[in-house]
């Protein structure tokens, strides 16, 4: 089945004229799922899903998903029909029968039949995806980070606890072995009282140089930037360079910082209630990959001071780390003994650099894709909620609002807010929504 709403600007607003982007669908009469009050189901219930997003991230998510039993890919959608074609075969030969394809994804969110929606779009696009999927009525797994901007975060908690919906974040980490491990070893306090963090991702990436030129027809380009601000089409700053644009994300502190500061976070908390910097500042710039179309920062040293416990974390984007994984998270006690892990591993290192044997955790978690499935069923919390990772996204936020401002920013936890107006005026706290879409704040 196709969908053959032409998704032009013009169009998105005609559909919505009742009450544009960012319009409650739940006010405006769209059909809602029919888990809209959240009832329990049974165990052996199928979760049929809708997809936003067929790149890389959204159909590794669909894939995932179809290896359960009690999950079904019913519909798809992008706003590039060039993006689509090899999932929609995937889903065919898995379901033998091909899913229902989109372009406009308010359109896929009418399904009644759909609980689940994955948002696998670019960061920019999360939280008007997100927040109408909840107004719809469906759960969401949602990839990281949560938002592009501190103000997004907001809106999209809000959004969910308005509509009771269940929300699994992307941050598959908190479901792989090596890092629940670490987390509890370190949460067990056996690495004694912990002073520092550290987290990193090593950053060589260039996106090369483009003149602008016309979009594919494939693409609707002015669909595709959304709420972000119109800029000439460039075909290096489209699909999955997006991340090194700060006009669609906001660079690898947000696209790797809200995976490692996480588990740093995690670790120096007792539950997903985590613990927020009550200050944080940062340098750096394009320093080293000059002469590229990219604009976020290749470059970057940020420190975040926590009180409660009283302990520092640094996060630096880098070229290299010598004799260290090229990405990771490090909890260093008072003693110099260091807890460290990476994507492959991990591992306990005494002050003179000897490494300690350790043991593993059991039973192995379920995976984070089980566990999302699991939640929808029973209500619960997934391991991934979305205001757990709203707080790890914010924290990568105040790192970029340090950066772009040049100034120190403080963070009040209790009144989730920056402090004073150190900050403010960046886009990592706020941004100005291309008309005619709407943030709406529930
Ligand atoms: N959890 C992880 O480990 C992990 C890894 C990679 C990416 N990600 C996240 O996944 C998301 C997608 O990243 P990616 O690398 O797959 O990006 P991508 O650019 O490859 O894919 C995004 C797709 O979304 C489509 N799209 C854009 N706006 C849309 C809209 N309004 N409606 C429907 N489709 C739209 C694009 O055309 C594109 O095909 C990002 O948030 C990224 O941070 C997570």
């Amino acid at each position: 089945m196709q969908d053959t709403n032409n998704i032009s600007r013009r169009k998105f607003i005609q559909c919505s004229s009742t009450a544009v982007v960012g319009l409650g669908l739940a006010s405006s009469g769209i059909a809602q799922t029919d888990n809209l009050l959240g009832k329990k189901r049974s165990a052996n219930d199928k979760v049929v899903f809708g997809l936003i997003g067929c790149g890389g991230m959204g159909m590794a998510n669909a894939n995932n998903f179809m290896g359960h039993a009690d999950a079904e890919i019913a519909a798809v959608c992008d706003v590039d029909s060039s993006r689509m074609p090899g999932d929609i075969k995937r889903i065919t030969d898995k379901y033998g029968r091909a899913p229902h394809v989109f372009h406009d994804y308010r359109k896929m969110l009418e399904r009644k039949d759909i609980d689940a929606i994955i948002v696998g779009s670019p960061d920019h696009w999360h939280a008007l995806n997100l927040i109408h999927a909840c107004e719809a009525g469906k759960d969401v797994y949602c990839e990281k980070p949560i938002a592009y901007s501190i103000q997004e975060c907001k809106a999209m908690t809000a959004a969910q606890d308005h509509f009771s919906r269940v929300v699994q974040v992307g941050t598959w980490q908190r479901s792989d072995r090596e890092f629940t491990d670490a987390i509890a070893y370190v949460r067990s306090g056996k690495l004694g009282k912990i002073v520092h963090c550290r987290a990193w991702i090593a950053d060589g990436t260039r996106i090369g140089k483009k003149a602008p030129s016309t979009p594919p027809t494939s693409l609707d380009y002015d669909m595709w930037i959304g709420p972000a601000k119109m800029v000439p089409y460039q075909s290096n700053r489209v699909h999955w360079n997006w991340r090194w644009v700060l006009n669609t994300g906001g660079g690898l502190t947000t696209d790797w910082g809200v995976h490692m500061m996480d588990i740093a976070l995690l670790g120096m908390s007792k539950d997903q209630d985590l613990v927020m910097p009550t200050k944080v500042s940062a340098t750096g710039g394009n320093w080293a990959l000059t002469d590229d179309d990219r604009d976020a920062p290749d470059t970057i040293e940020a420190l975040l001071t926590f009180g409660n416990p009283d302990f520092a974390m640094t996060w630096s984007v880098l070229r290299d780390h010598p004799g260290k994984p090229g990405h990771g998270t490090e909890f260093i006690s008072a003693d110099g003994r260091t807890v460290r892990v990476w994507r492959g591993g991990w591992m306990i290192i005494d002050a003179d650099g000897k490494e300690i044997p350790k043991v593993q955790a059991d039973p192995v978690p379920t995976s984070h894709w089980r566990n999302f499935l699991d939640c929808v069923k029973t209500r619960e919390k997934p391991r991934a909620d979305l205001h757990s990772v709203s707080q790890t996204t914010i924290c990568c936020h105040l790192v970029n609002a340090s950066l772009f401002s040049g100034e120190t920013v403080k963070w009040d936890k209790s009144k989730m807010d920056i402090v004073g107006s150190a900050g403010k005026n960046t886009s990592a706290y706020k941004r100005a929504y291309r008309k005619p879409y709407v943030l709406k704040m529930y």
